[in-house]
């Protein structure tokens, strides 16, 4: 490890959603930020059907104009709160399902039944959206900020020198488990041990850098076994050079660079054309402060028109997640039922702890100085 990435502390790993008197500023804060353009959707979960979907704590529903673009707006009916995700379309516009008021693409309310003036003041929220690498990406929190350039980096999803595919799941844990079990693949030599876990991983040095959106965690692990998943992939026997580097991109978004190559063909050096490569594309959106939405997908650099084997790593990284969700959860509900401890903090943890500070200063930098000052 470099001598940067030892950021101990201790880690509030519990919502804050009810602070009561001694617990600290950390586990009062925020679980998420709401200036960040957060994944609604896949590209093809948006149709002419109406998504609902909570981000952030908001419930949203999405749907696409008859062009194409898609929209998210409030779930909530101006007049009487019914969900607008219970209505449906006409043309662009969004019709309520209890009294038919109808809301444009911006939120605008365009028509009150049986009256002919309609009340300036009606409408609902709007939320900026970018489409972009496959997803859906919304912005929860002030309009203003909204710079399309933020949008995280996740372009191996849609590049023509990449094949992939992925899915979401929802998982009933806080978002920030899933970024610590991804920035630490220690685990990999104990969840996964069938497919993409051996003692090479837990056994192998790493480094960690940062900046102020960005977190990485780089192991290389020299001339190992490779585990069952790698050696299928490469397609040859022998020892391998096994490479994860893994970038979190703040608040919420990890691409994980990994791959294996022969043995002392140059792949650290930086020559890994004799291997193969793949990215681990995430992103984990809060829905509330003990849920989440994962969208993951794997995309490979070899074999690209084989739409076979894309079907087949997208089951098979299927199957090796879902084992992370029963860690996950299980490790949600022990949090829920002891809220008052905190995380012990190992050398395996620095990634996430960087991860985790990231997110902090996000959040701390949209509270109000009044609220900082008062705790
Ligand atoms: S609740 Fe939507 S029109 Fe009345
Ligand atoms: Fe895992």
């Amino acid at each position: 490890m470099s001598a940067q990435s030892d950021p101990r502390r201790p880690v509030s790993q519990h919502s804050p959603s009810a602070p009561s008197p001694g617990q600290s500023a950390a586990a009062r804060r925020a679980s998420f930020p709401m200036n960040a353009w957060y994944a609604a959707a896949w590209d093809h979960e948006v149709t002419r059907a109406l998504l609902a979907r909570r981000i952030a704590g908001k419930a949203l529903v999405l749907y696409r104009r008859l062009d194409g673009g898609a929209v998210a707006l409030e779930d909530s009916c101006w007049h009487r709160m019914l969900p607008l995700s219970k209505g449906f379309l006409k043309g662009d516009d969004l019709v309520c399902g209890y009294h038919g008021l109808a809301f444009n693409c911006q939120g605008r309310c365009t028509h009150m039944p049986s009256q002919e003036t309609i009340n300036p003041s009606a409408g609902v929220r709007a939320y900026p959206l970018v489409e972009r690498h496959r997803f859906v990406w919304v912005w929860m929190g002030d309009p203003a900020l909204a710079d399309p350039d933020l949008v995280p980096d996740l372009h191996w999803n849609h590049d023509p020198a990449w094949a992939g595919d992925g899915k979401v799941i929802h998982v009933n844990c806080d978002y920030r488990l899933v970024i610590d079990n991804l920035m630490d693949l220690t685990h990999e030599s104990f969840v996964h041990s069938t497919s993409i876990g051996n003692d090479a991983v837990a056994e192998a040095p790493f480094d960690v850098t940062h900046s102020d959106r960005f977190a990485t965690v780089t192991r290389w692990m020299r001339d190992v076994v490779p585990p069952p998943f790698w050696a299928g992939q490469l397609g040859k026997s022998g020892n391998v050079d096994r490479w994860q580097i893994i970038r979190f991109e703040a608040p919420c978004t990890i691409a994980i660079d990994v791959g294996v190559a022969p043995a002392g063909t140059g792949a650290p050096e930086g020559d890994r054309s004799q291997g193969v490569n793949g990215y681990v594309l995430n992103t984990i959106t809060p829905e509330t402060d003990g849920t989440c939405h994962y969208f993951w997908a794997f995309a490979r650099n070899y074999r690209l028109g084989e739409q076979v084997l894309t079907h087949q790593l997208r089951e098979g990284v299927s199957t090796i997640f879902r084992e992370d969700e029963l860690i996950l959860e299980a490790q949600q509900k022990a949090i829920e039922e002891h809220p008052e401890r905190e995380f012990y903090n190992l050398n395996i943890d620095a990634g996430a702890m960087w991860s985790r500070r990231l997110i902090d200063r996000m959040i701390d930098a949209e509270t109000p100085a009044a609220t900082l000052a008062a705790e």
